[in-house]
């Protein structure tokens, strides 16, 4: 293509060259020229812009696994969390494109702030399950489109009749470019025969000898090679913003963790509350990942569970020396070497399982096990640095804001009385802990713009006293977080 337009360039300088008269040749020269850059650009805009943004099931197919699997079902006919995707489009078909661009962006705006029909229907057949909101292009949202529908199309192929995939469509959008690509080469070839005709013929009408140029030097001219490098500078560049903007961000992150904690078991089924393990989150600004000993509250007594049975309980007691055989914490436990540590966790596993086989001695399928077991235990309580057990349980970090940002559980929590779910998810149903929100600046202003301050009763705000004479006298309907500063830079940026 840039050839192309380098030729058209260079055979339109030359006609001019032709037809004017020698003192204008220079200034007609650098104008066409400069036309020339010109739309060099626009055709840059326009070419690089269908690069970067062209919807594709296989796009739409790793954004929708890293975000939207969570709450909708894969093959978009089943209900999970969320409704089943198939057939999205038609049902929105009565609205514009834009408002379900908008709802996937920010589904808790479009059901209370613009309650549109559609997104307030969703709502009530839904509720109180919330969709959150995403930090998505267009492109983007059409790539998840396209691989919805790719999804319910049978995958049989030969099948007669079978209806025109989507992913084949992207086939011929590929073959489209292939033979526009051919056309321009062909084109280029051609141009540059006329040039070098013309270049011919005006060297023998002024007597002088044409010397050909060979091939590659007429393609790449010095404006040829000096645009691609533009062009890969422009790429790159974009490539490198988008990747330090989106580095660190990581929603949808659910790291394995060196215990098979499940938040599932404990808030779901067994319907702890949070912050008998969270208990910073009420009265500090980290809500503090509970130690082994709030673990021990429950299980010195819970020892062997269900699911893994000795193999994931016996981690906390290696990491604290606390002995299941006996009920006893190990005196001097940082002092023993490995062998005599294996020694007491080995008992313990050994035991449970004769127990449980109702065997004497282990058989072969035992001693597996057991193996098996305290390799796991020492691997999880060891690392790089660290390769001796006993050590601490060190669990992967999961949320993490960048350090110029200031967050405060106690403020939101205890002051704001904010529902660890609504930045959390629905954590008791999670088997792994995974980050469900975005964690961006747009996902924390987003709800300063929306939320309500919790005035009533709540003696925090005893000092907003303009405000609620505000709210008293029907001035103002609502207080958000925006009203009281939460949308002013040094609030959240050291
Ligand atoms: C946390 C769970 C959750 C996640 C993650 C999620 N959704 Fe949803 N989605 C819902 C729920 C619940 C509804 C039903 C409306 C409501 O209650 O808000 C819904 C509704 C929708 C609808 C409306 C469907 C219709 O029939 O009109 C669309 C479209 C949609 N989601 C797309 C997406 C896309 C695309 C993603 C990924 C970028 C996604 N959702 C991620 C929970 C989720
Ligand atoms: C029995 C104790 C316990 C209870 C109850 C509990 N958690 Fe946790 N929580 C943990 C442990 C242990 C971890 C670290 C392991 C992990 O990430 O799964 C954790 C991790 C987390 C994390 C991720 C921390 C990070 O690394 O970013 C969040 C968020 C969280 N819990 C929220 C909650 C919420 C919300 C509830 C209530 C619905 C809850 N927890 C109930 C023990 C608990
Ligand atoms: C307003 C949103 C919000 C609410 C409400 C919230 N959290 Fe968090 N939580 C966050 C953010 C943001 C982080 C990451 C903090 C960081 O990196 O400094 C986080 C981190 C955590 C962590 C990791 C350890 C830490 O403190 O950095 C745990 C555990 C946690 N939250 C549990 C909870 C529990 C339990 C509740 C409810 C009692 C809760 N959160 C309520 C936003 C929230
Ligand atoms: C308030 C009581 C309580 C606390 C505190 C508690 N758990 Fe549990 N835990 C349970 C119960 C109940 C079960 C379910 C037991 C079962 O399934 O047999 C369980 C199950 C487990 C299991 C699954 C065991 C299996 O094999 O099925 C693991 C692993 C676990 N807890 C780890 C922890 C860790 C780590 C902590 C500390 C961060 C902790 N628990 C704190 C009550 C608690
Ligand atoms: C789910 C909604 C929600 C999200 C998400 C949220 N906040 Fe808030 N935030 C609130 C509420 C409600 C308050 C009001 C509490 C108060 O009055 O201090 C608040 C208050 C604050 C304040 C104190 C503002 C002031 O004027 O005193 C800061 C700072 C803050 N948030 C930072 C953050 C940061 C940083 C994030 C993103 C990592 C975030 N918030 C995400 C709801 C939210
Ligand atoms: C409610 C809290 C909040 C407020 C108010 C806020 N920011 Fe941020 N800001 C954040 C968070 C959270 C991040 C980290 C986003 C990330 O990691 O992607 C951030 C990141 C940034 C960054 C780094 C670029 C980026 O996207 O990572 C800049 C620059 C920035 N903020 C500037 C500002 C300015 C200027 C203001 C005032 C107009 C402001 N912020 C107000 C929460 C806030």
């Amino acid at each position: 293509m840039i050839i192309v337009i380098n030729m058209v360039g260079r055979l339109f300088l030359r006609r001019n060259q032709g037809h004017m008269a020698p003192n204008y040749i220079c200034n007609e020269g650098t104008m066409t020229s400069s036309w020339h850059k010109h739309f060099y650009f626009l055709l840059f805009l326009l070419f690089s812009s269908s690069l970067f943004a062209q919807p594709s099931v296989d796009a739409g197919k790793t954004l929708f696994r890293n975000v939207c699997a969570q709450c909708h079902a894969k093959d978009m006919k089943t209900k999970a969390t969320g409704p089943a995707l198939g057939g999205l489009q038609e049902r929105w078909a009565d609205y514009p494109r834009e408002d379900l661009y908008a709802w996937v962006r920010n589904s808790a705006n479009m059901i209370n702030v613009v309650k549109h029909p559609r997104a307030v229907e969703l709502w009530d057949e839904w509720k109180p399950a919330v969709m959150q909101s995403f930090t998505l292009t267009d492109e983007e949202i059409e790539s998840l489109f396209l691989y919805v529908d790719d999804q319910l199309i049978p995958k049989e192929t030969g099948t007669p009749g079978a209806p025109v995939t989507s992913a084949d469509n992207s086939g011929q959008y590929n073959w489209l470019y292939w033979i526009l690509f051919l056309i321009l080469g062909a084109l280029a070839l051609i141009l540059m025969r006329i040039i070098g005709s013309l270049d011919k013929m005006v060297a023998t009408k002024d007597g002088e000898v044409y010397e050909e140029k060979p091939f590659l030097k007429r393609v790449f001219t010095k404006r040829v090679v000096s645009f691609l490098i533009f062009g890969l500078i422009v790429i790159a560049g974009y490539n490198t913003v988008t990747n330090a903007i989106n580095f660190g961000r990581q929603q949808g992150y659910a790291p394995e963790q060196p215990i098979k904690f499940s938040h599932e078991t404990h808030a779901g089924v067994n319907k702890i509350e949070c912050q008998y393990c969270h208990d910073g989150a009420r009265r500090s600004k980290h809500s503090v990942i509970p130690a082994a000993n709030t673990c021990m509250n429950c299980h010195s007594a819970i020892q062997i569970g269900s699911e893994y049975g000795t193999a994931e309980l016996t981690k906390i007691y290696a990491s604290i020396g606390y002995d299941p055989n006996s009920g006893q914490y190990i005196d001097n436990y940082t002092s023993l070497d490995e062998s005599e540590i294996k020694a007491i966790y080995t008992k313990w596993i050994t035991d449970t399982y004769l127990d449980e086989a109702g065997l004497e001695d282990l058989d072969k399928k035992g001693s597996r096990i057991v193996e098996a077991q305290w390799t796991g235990i020492k691997e999880s309580l060891t690392n790089e640095q660290k390769k001796q057990i006993p050590g601490p349980i060190e669990w992967t970090r999961v949320h993490n804001l960048p350090d110029h940002v200031y967050f405060s559980h106690e403020q939101h929590v205890t002051v704001g009385q904010v529902e660890c779910q609504s930045c959390h998810g629905k954590v008791e149903a999670m088997e792994t802990m995974v980050q469900d929100a975005p964690l961006s600046m747009g996902w924390c202003i987003n709800c300063h713009r929306q939320t309500e301050v919790k005035f009533e009763g709540n003696e925090y705000y005893a000092s907003y006293e303009a405000y609620h004479a505000q709210l008293a006298t029907g001035e103002k309907e609502k207080i958000t977080v925006e009203d009281i500063g939460g949308l002013e830079c040094q609030k959240c940026h050291y």
